[in-house]
């Protein structure tokens, strides 16, 4: 029987997570499907054929698994952007508000040459505040941001609209 499975069935809703009122959506579930995966990372792909890429950005942490897959088939470097505090070298940061709390996230401040094409990698856009914070990061460094790719685009929380409102070009596999 053929597998009609879409990215959407392969994610798990999880009702009240982190905190009540929050449908969290668990995309470990994806990840551990071959099929799904595969499926994921050539969807995000897609839009980009032909487009040359010097880095992809991920933010942290679901986006570096989607990321470093990413960035091993458009043969580009991957960049880890992450929650204060964990990277080693010397950093750049910008704070920003979330679905459900506050953060800092930090890129290295050599990770990004002036002029680079970079492409934002994460698994789902809800308020846009962390890839607001990601594009921020990656400009501040004269980095050049083609596309935003995610699995989930959670569109009631308007994240869409404000990256489009920065000029972001903003690919999403699923609601
Ligand atoms: C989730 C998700 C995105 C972000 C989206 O990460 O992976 O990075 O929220 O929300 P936003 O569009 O409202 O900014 P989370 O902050 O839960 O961090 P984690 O990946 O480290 O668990
Ligand atoms: N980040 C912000 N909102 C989220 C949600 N509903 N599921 C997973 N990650 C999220």
């Amino acid at each position: 029987m053929p597998d009609n499975r879409q990215i959407q069935d392969y994610i798990r809703p999880i009702v009240d997570f982190p905190k009540e009122g929050i449908v969290f959506r668990d995309v470990t579930t994806l990840f551990a499907s071959p099929r799904g995966f595969r499926m994921a990372v050539d969807q995000l792909l897609h839009p980009y054929a032909g487009t040359r890429f010097d880095k992809v950005v991920g933010l942290e942490a679901r986006g570096f698994i989607l990321g470093g897959a990413v960035a091993h088939q458009l043969s580009a470097g991957f960049v880890p952007i992450r929650k204060k505090g964990k990277l080693p070298a010397a950093t750049i940061a910008e704070s920003y508000t979330l679905e459900y709390g506050e953060a800092v996230v930090e890129i290295h401040d050599d990770a990004i040459a002036p002029g680079e094409r970079v492409l934002l990698v994460d698994d789902l856009l809800a308020t846009g505040g962390t890839a607001e914070a990601g594009i921020k990061l990656v400009e501040r460094l004269g980095g050049e941001i083609i596309g935003c790719a995610f699995l989930v685009d959670l569109p009631d929380l308007g994240g869409r609209a404000r990256l489009e409102g920065l000029g972001m070009d903003v690919h999403a596999l699923c609601a």
